[in-house]
């Protein structure tokens, strides 16, 4: 059964095709309005989200389809003690097709390893978030035409920020592309990120605290937020949490056509007065999200031979 819970689950020809999908859902709606008419995403969130589930959850709902939902571990039978495998066998009584959010790395290969039906990874603790990186990608593409030959900055938390690993990892199979790693000495880039998707491909990258120093390169500034659940201490956590603040200021120094990018929750990471500036793509990452969530959907559903 074809799951994706890891970029590398979708080769660079099919990120393409879910991309070309998307910009045909958003130019002629009405012709998907119908196409999961009777299926079933189950999402069954374990961790806090407001964009990534209702994000699924209106994707499914704009093909025509139905949703299941469990929100937060404390609601579902893993309050109970039911292990994740067990879980997955059972949603794949109910559903079609499962989107699951967990606080443990690799929790959703196990579920997609047990599960009968396909599962889609909506983040596994600080390791990966492949479908925020299709949301990532479009907008990329919307704004750039392309990725080749960018300068791509990611800014904050990169340590545990597991938009970063996934979107570090798709970016490493596109040509001439250069990544500035702007983080503070603690928060750093995990070293197999680095040495699988940079180091190993031989990918341009310079590591930096200093984002004014760097912004003035960048054709992206993906900013993120200190990912406070994933401390082991609270002190850490409030020393490091307004490391990085993007203010109008700052963009000054930066160029005219900067796409200033977010996974979103955003705390304190970009000054709201940030938001009128026709470089913020920020929102519209988010709309972009649902429509590739739309496009792997009806992917994964026709290959389970469910559509
Ligand atoms: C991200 C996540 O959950 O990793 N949020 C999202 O899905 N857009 C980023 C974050 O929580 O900081």
């Amino acid at each position: 059964m074809r799951s994706v819970i890891d970029v590398p689950d979708l080769s660079p020809e099919e990120l393409e095709e879910l991309m070309d999908t998307a910009e045909d859902i958003i130019a002629n709606p009405a012709k998907y309005s119908e196409v999961c008419r009777g299926k079933k995403l189950a999402t069954l969130f374990f961790e806090p989200s407001t964009r990534t589930r209702l994000s699924f959850e209106a994707a499914m709902y704009e093909l025509g389809g139905n949703v299941l939902s469990v929100t937060g571990a404390g609601t579902s039978s893993a309050a109970k003690g039911e292990s994740v495998a067990d879980t997955a066998k059972t949603v794949s009584c109910y559903a079609d097709i499962i989107a699951m959010r967990h606080p443990k790395e690799g929790a959703a290969r196990v579920a997609a390893q047990n599960a009968s039906v396909p599962v889609i990874n909506a983040g596994d603790g600080g390791h990966c978030h492949p479908t925020q990186t299709l949301a990532d990608l479009l907008t990329i593409r919307r704004e750039k035409g392309g990725f080749n030959g960018l300068t791509v900055g990611l800014c904050g938390d990169l340590k545990f920020g597991r938009t970063v690993h996934s979107l570090i990892n798709a970016l490493s199979r596109c040509e001439g592309l250069r990544f500035v790693l702007i983080s503070p000495e603690e928060l750093k880039l995990p070293s197999y990120v680095k040495n699988e998707s940079l180091k190993k491909k031989g990918i341009p990258y310079t590591q930096t605290t200093d984002l004014e120093g760097a912004i003035g390169d960048l054709d992206i500034l993906y900013m993120t937020r200190v990912q406070r659940e994933r401390f082991f201490n609270e002190e850490d956590y409030l020393r490091l949490k307004d490391s990085y603040i993007l203010t109008p200021e700052k963009l000054k120094k930066a160029r005219k056509d900067l796409c200033v990018m977010h996974p979103l929750p955003r705390v304190n990471e970009i000054s709201v007065a940030v938001d009128d500036d026709p470089r913020a793509c920020y929102f519209k990452q988010v709309l972009n999200g649902k429509y590739m969530r739309m496009a792997l959907i009806m992917m994964l559903l026709k290959e389970a031979g469910r559509l």
